[in-house]
Formats: structure tokens, sequence, C-alpha cells
């Protein structure tokens, strides 16, 4: 292929991959927008590979690595469970970083093209921020694949002066920079980059490390963006353009995706990143923990509840994590239309972390194919909820909690919530009293307004179904 056509090609590659991200923004458009980004990339790996800088020689190794990381990649997606996406990406995002990396090094100790003068000096530049964040992506998403699979602790690590620590890091990084430029050969640059890069990977455990467990979604959004930088930052040391362009797409939606969902959590992004979250009231953050009983719950069964729907004419449904875990989403919706049928005023309330990662309850009402005309975002309904008689919340538990608004010794104080508790009644669909992601006890489960529905989603709207139906 000539390099006229490869640039031609890379050219409709990144109008590819735009079109792409504006498809994915809404969920009429996904699917054309998906369509997009991989035509964009087929189009961006035939142009690289049969474009001029690659010689036959080099054919064997290119298609063993696509065969080998093809067939994992495939392995992988066909395996993974929706709920575990999130710890899928945060291991991908390591891989980019380790590419940046591994070409960092590469690209340093190539002589094939020797530079001279200010050239050598901004390849140089090129290849130390190239490892930076590399380095630094790599290991911090290998720790939030930890944390997300509770392999490691939700709740922040806390190292004293940990601020301090960072700074003179960041000096360490600096003057190792400059002797890394000044340095009169390879082998005397090797060892500043060397240990500017065991730095920038400790630093990168380091920072996650800190965030506590209910941030996670934050820090997935962040490493995405840096994973971008990176991919931008081995495009510079490569000179591969589309390769700068697509870094940088991906490195700026997701700064817009970080700030969204700090926005969302009412969470500031420098306090995110400068971590600490979930320790400030002193309430642990555990996953998982058994909340500490504080009331009386008044248990209602699956008869009981679709009486409930029967005698309602507007419903407000908030979906949560649990109807991903329990794959309720195609009973909701069959509940849903035998409600509309009867003339109820069927609505969905999404909160934009509910679930493990962006739009995951989006994704999972349109497979079940629930309108998206009834599938409102948080803002859109908030208000609506003291004219409701019935909100029923399947399987979320933090994006509920009233604690949020009234208690501001709450880790997740400030989060904006859906009001489900103003509603005339609302029933809590869950297994047990257990917390929700971030840890914390739920007060809206003792309302006097409030019934709990025990036990699987899937199993409990499946008797509320057939009970309405009789
Ligand atoms: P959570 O607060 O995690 O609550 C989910 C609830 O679902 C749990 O309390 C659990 O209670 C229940 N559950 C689990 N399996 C169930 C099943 N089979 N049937 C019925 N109920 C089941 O979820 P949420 O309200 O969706 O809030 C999301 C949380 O995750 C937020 O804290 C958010 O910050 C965090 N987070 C979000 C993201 C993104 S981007 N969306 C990413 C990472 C973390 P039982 O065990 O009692 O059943």
């Amino acid at each position: 292929m000539s390099g006229n056509l490869a640039t031609v090609s890379y050219i409709g590659a990144t109008i590819l991959f735009i079109l792409s991200l504006g498809g994915l923004s809404n969920p009429e458009t996904s699917r054309r927008g998906n369509l997009y980004g991989m035509i964009g990339m087929t189009i961006a790996v035939l142009a690289t590979v049969f474009g001029p800088r690659v010689t036959a020689a080099g054919y064997p190794w290119i298609i063993g690595a696509m065969v080998v990381g093809g067939a994992v990649g495939l392995y992988a997606a066909k395996v993974v469970k929706m709920t575990q996406m999130p710890e899928l990406v945060a291991l991908m995002h390591s891989l980019v970083g380790l590419a940046a990396c591994l070409v960092g090094f590469a690209s340093y100790i190539d002589t094939s093209h020797p530079l001279v003068g200010a050239e050598k000096t901004i390849h140089e530049l090129e290849i130390y921020i190239g490892i930076l964040i590399g380095a630094v992506t790599f290991s911090g998403s290998l720790i939030a694949f930890g944390k997300l699979n509770g392999k490691i602790g939700g709740s922040p690590m806390l190292l004293p002066g940990r601020h301090w620590m960072n700074l003179a890091g960041l000096l360490v990084v600096i003057y190792f920079g400059r002797e890394f430029i000044n340095a009169p050969s390879i082998e005397a640059g090797m060892t500043p980059l060397i240990v500017m890069t065991v730095i920038a990977l400790l630093f990168g455990i380091h920072m996650v490390m800190a965030i506590g467990g209910a941030d996670m979604p934050v820090v997935v959004s962040m490493l995405n963006s840096y994973s971008g930088w990176a991919a931008a930052a081995t495009g510079f040391m490569l000179s591969n353009d589309l390769l700068i362009v697509v870094g940088a797409l991906v490195g700026s939606s997701g700064a817009i995706l970080s700030y969204i969902m700090c926005r969302a959590m009412n969470r500031n992004f420098i306090s995110v990143i400068a971590g600490g979250f979930g320790t400030g009231g002193g309430t642990p953050a555990a996953k998982g923990d058994a909340a500490q009983p504080a009331g009386e719950v008044v248990p209602v069964s699956a008869t009981e509840t679709a009486e409930l729907l029967k005698d309602s004419k507007s419903v407000i449904i908030v979906p949560g994590y649990g109807m991903a875990v329990a794959q309720a989403q195609h009973t909701v919706y069959e509940i849903t239309r035998h409600l509309r049928e009867k003339g109820v005023n069927v609505r969905f309330g999404i909160h934009p972390v509910a679930g493990r990662m962006p739009g995951h309850m989006n994704v999972l009402l349109a497979e079940a194919k629930v309108p998206y005309d009834i599938v409102m975002e948080m803002d859109e309904l908030n208000d609506d909820f003291p004219t409701t008689d019935v909100a029923i919340v399947i399987g979320a538990n933090d994006i509920v909690n009233p604690a949020a608004q009234d208690d501001p010794t709450s880790p997740i104080a400030g989060m904006p919530v859906l009001e489900v508790w103003k509603a005339k009644t609302s029933i809590v669909m869950k297994r047990s009293m257990a917390s929700g992601y971030a840890g914390v006890d739920n007060p809206l489960f003792y309302k006097e307004n409030n019934r709990m529905l025990f036990g699987d989603a899937k199993k409990m709207l499946d008797e509320v179904l057939v009970a309405l139906k009789a």
C-alpha cells in the first residue's frame, strides 16, 4: 500500500471513530456507533499492517501476535459477565499502559533512525513522558482491577504524608528526566529511565490504593482517559498520526466522562484523585457488609406487591446492580408491558452510576426492548416522585439512599439520589439487609411508607408477574 493510500485510510478511520463516539452517546444510535468503530478499527489495522512502514519480514510476527491477541480477546469477551465488565475494562487499560512502556523502551534502544539535535531531544522527551503515563496507567489499572473484583479491599489505603510522597516522586521524576535527556549514551540514559519507570509504577499503585471503593467508577473512567493519553504518547513515539488522534479522542472523552460522573456523585475531581474518600465519618466502606439494624422493616409478598401495582396510576421503576446480577430485565419488561396495557403510567429512573459501569442499566433495558421514551435520567423525574403511587426499586441500594441528603457524615453525603421515599409507597426488592457497593446502611428501608420484597429479583418479579396476570 502506498504512503498516500495509507494516509487516506487513516483519515477515513479517524472520521469513523468520531462518528462512532457520536453514535455511542445515545442508545438509539449506539449500535450504529459500534459498527462505525469496528469498521474504523479494521481499516486502521489493515492500513497499518499493509502500510509503507511494515516490511514483509514483519508479517509472521504481526500475524502471530494478532492471532494470539485476537483469541484472548474473543475468549474474554465470550466468558465475561456483564457485571464483570468494569474489571475487564480496567485490565484492558493496563495493557494499553504496558504497550506504551514497551514501545517506549523499544523506541529508545532502536538505533535504526539516528536523530540529532532538537529532534533527538523531542523524541527522548516523547519516550520519557510516554513511559511515565504508560507505567502509571499500567500499575493503576491493575490495582483498579483487583479492587473491582474484590481481590484487594475496597477501603482507601492512606499512608502518612502521602501527598508529600507524591510531590517528592514528581520532583525525582523531573530530575531524572533532565539526566535522561542529557545522557551521553543509550546505556547512560537507561538508568534514569528505569528509575522513573519504577517511581511511576509505584505512583500508580499508591494513587489507586488511596481511593475508596465508592469512588472506583470515577477511577476507571479516569484510567480510561490515561490509557488514551498513553496511546497518544505511543503515537508520538512511533510518529503514527492515527494513534495520536485516537489516543486524544479516548483521552479527552474519558476525561469528560470522569467529570460527568464526579458531578453525578457530587464529588470534586481533585479530591477523588487525592483519595481517602469513605473515611471521613468513620463509617466502614467495606463491600457487602451487612448493615446494622437501624429500625423495623415491613416485608411484603409478591402478591401484595402485585396488588399495590394494580391499584396504581403511576409507577416509577428504579433498577440497580441487583437487577443486572439477577438478569431480571426481561421480566421487568413483561411487567411494564402488562401495566402499560392496563393504563398505568410506568417510567424508569436511571441514576448515572447505577450498576457497575456507565450506562449499565440502559444497556440491559435496551436488551429487554424497553422503549427508550420511558427510560428517564434521574434529573428528568426526581421531581415526580411525590405524585407517584409506587416506586419500585429493583436491586438498587446506594442510588436511593436518603442518607446522601440527610447525613453529612455519610461516605456518600452529597451524592444526588433518586428520591423514591417521596412516592406514596416505595418497594425495595433485594435478597437481604446487606449494604450496597459503598458499604453504608440505608435508612430508606426503615421508612414508614417503604416495603421490602426479599428474594432474588428475577424470582420475585416472576412471582409478581404471575400474580398480576392472575
Ligand atoms: P448497590 O448499591 O451496589 O446495591 C445493589 C443491591 O443489589 C445490593 O444491596 C444487593 O442487596 C442487591 N442484589 C444483589 N444481587 C441481587 C439479586 N440477585 N436480586 C436482588 N437484589 C440483589 O447498587 P446500585 O444502587 O446500583 O448503586 C451502584 C453503586 O455501585 C454505587 O455505589 C456506585 O458508585 C457504584 N459503582 C458504580 C459504577 C458505575 S459506573 N455505574 C461502577 C462501580 C461502582 P442484597 O445482597 O441484599 O440482595
